[in-house]
């Protein structure tokens, strides 16, 4: 684990922004018809291409960016969500990213960025989606739409072994260490003020700066927080669960197309069992 987490952050200094593969294992020609179709995806006057593609009845009304193209923006420092395997960002989010893109008719293209420009890129046009263990929030909901969720995600705490803070009720007057952007920095500089957290642009970097005592403790996702403890030596997660929340894609408020056929993709993916079979593949059961 320690090396994936090194490879990790190598892969985030010298790919941020670049466009990757989004699969290590799966070369570009890959089939995508090995697998039976679900019940009822797939109607009997589908163009053969879309059938071929596993495509269900939106693929081919969308428009993206790019055409033929899925681009999803994301921040891959976010174990198991997304990470880097060599030059390949792989984990949740990439995996269901495939999935639907290939119920579209679509490639997936991945794009590293920094957590808090994924929105605005999503609101620009530079990415079609923002899948990033994202929360759905009433703040993000003002700017961009969200898909039907696919996963829960929990604020939790990560503190040293030996630390004093017990419960997010000895979070007061603490340094807090968070992610930039993230609903952790938001619900953190709310409950306990701004002066008492230090923003990072991704959650590794908060996490180090927590062994080197920068900060009291880090506030992050709890998959990302298991990923980090197993990483590094001398420090737990609390009992205690901060907040509990939605992950969904984000789309383009212009694009609702996309977002109806990313809906329509999503409960079949979540019909067959695919989405819980990505989710179990990562997250071990507690
Ligand atoms: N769930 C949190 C949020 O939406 C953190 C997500 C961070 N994701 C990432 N890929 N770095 O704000």
């Amino acid at each position: 684990m320690k090396k994936l987490i090194a490879l990790l952050l190598a892969g985030v200094m010298c790919a941020s922004l670049a466009a990757c593969g989004s699969k290590a294992e799966e070369p570009a020609e890959a089939p995508a018809e090995t697998e039976a179709p679900s019940e009822g995806a797939e109607d009997a006057e589908a163009p053969a291409e879309d059938a071929e593609a596993g495509g269900s009845e939106a693929a081919g009304e969308v428009t993206t960016v790019t055409e033929g193209i899925l681009t999803m923006g994301t921040n891959a420092a976010f174990p198991p969500y997304e990470f880097y395997d060599g030059d390949d960002i792989v984990g949740i989010d990439a995996e269901i990213a495939e999935l639907l893109a290939e119920k579209l008719g679509l490639t997936l293209e991945i794009m590293d960025m920094d957590f808090s420009t994924i929105i605005t890129s999503v609101q620009t046009g530079g990415v079609d989606i923002g899948l990033a263990g994202m929360t759905v929030t009433e703040e993000r909901l003002e700017n961009v739409n969200f898909t039907d969720s696919y996963a829960t995600g929990v604020q939790v705490i990560i503190v040293k072994e030996d630390s004093d803070i017990a419960s997010v009720d000895d979070l007061e007057g603490k340094l807090i260490g968070v992610q930039e952007g993230t609903t952790g920095h938001t619900y953190c500089s709310d409950d306990y003020g701004e002066e008492n957290v230090l923003a990072y642009t991704n959650g590794a970097t908060a996490v180090q700066n927590l062994v080197q005592g920068a900060v009291d403790c880090v506030v992050i996702d709890k998959q990302p927080a298991i990923s980090f403890v197993e990483a590094n030596e001398g420090l737990k997660i609390l009992d205690t669960e901060y907040v509990i929340e939605d992950y969904a894609a984000a789309v383009s408020k212009e694009n609702t197309a996309l977002l109806d056929a990313l809906n329509a993709a999503l409960k079949e993916l979540k019909e067959d069992g695919s989405i819980q079979a990505i989710l179990d593949k990562y997250i071990k059961a507690e």
